[in-house]
């Protein structure tokens, strides 16, 4: 079975890109291609001592959102990508790209959406005294963290937590959550094929 060619979106230091990558040498998939629009991302020093390819598309050199997105999507094409994972991407994407990708693309987002959608989630979620915390693989829509929920983990809050620890503790499960989802789309996908 052919591996399902994977396209990573990154704009930081790409913890969930080495936990996907660390997983795909077991799993139904394989990262083809990690794009980054951010040119010092940590993300890119990790697929570049892995050998996985990269392309750094920063998104000012662009004159519109447009532009950018088509840039990222011919990038990916000619990667043969087939599913796009966002992995700490932080632009918003417009409709031109959900559309061209519609349902070809799943975030991870540092909560249990629909709470607490958009940035600084963990900060958020004890900002709102809320108890239990956790992390979402969905499938990326024209909203913002609004589309399909596929699976999710939860991460209890505990007293004395700080944005950090919060994150951290999120970022353990983020790390095992998306790779067996994006293991089991790439299985779905095979053996719809
Ligand atoms: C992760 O916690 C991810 O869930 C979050 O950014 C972090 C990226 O970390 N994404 C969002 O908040 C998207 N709204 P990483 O670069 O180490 O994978």
């Amino acid at each position: 079975m052919t591996p399902l060619q994977v396209g990573v979106l990154v704009s930081g230091r790409g913890s969930n890109l080495r936990a996907l990558q660390q997983a795909s040498s077991t799993a139904a998939y394989r990262v083809a291609l990690v794009v980054s629009n951010v040119a010092d991302a940590g993300a890119l020093a990790f697929a570049a001592d892995v050998g996985v390819p990269t392309a750094v598309l920063p998104h000012r050199a662009y004159p519109t959102r447009a532009a950018f997105e088509s840039a990222v999507t011919e990038a990916l094409r000619a990667a043969g990508v087939e599913l796009v994972v966002l992995a700490g991407f932080m632009r918003v994407l417009t409709p031109v790209f959900v559309g061209a990708w519609a349902g070809r693309i799943v975030n991870i987002h540092p909560s249990l959406l629909p709470a607490f959608p958009g940035l600084d989630a963990p900060g958020q979620a004890l900002r709102a005294g809320a108890t239990v915390s956790g992390c979402t693989v969905h499938l990326v829509d024209e909203g913002t963290d609004t589309g399909p929920i596929l699976a999710q983990a939860e991460v209890p809050i505990l007293p004395g937590d700080t944005e950090d620890t919060l994150a951290a503790r999120i970022l353990v499960e983020e790390h095992r959550l998306l790779p067996r989802v994006v293991d089991a789309l790439a299985r779905q996908r095979r053996a719809a094929a």
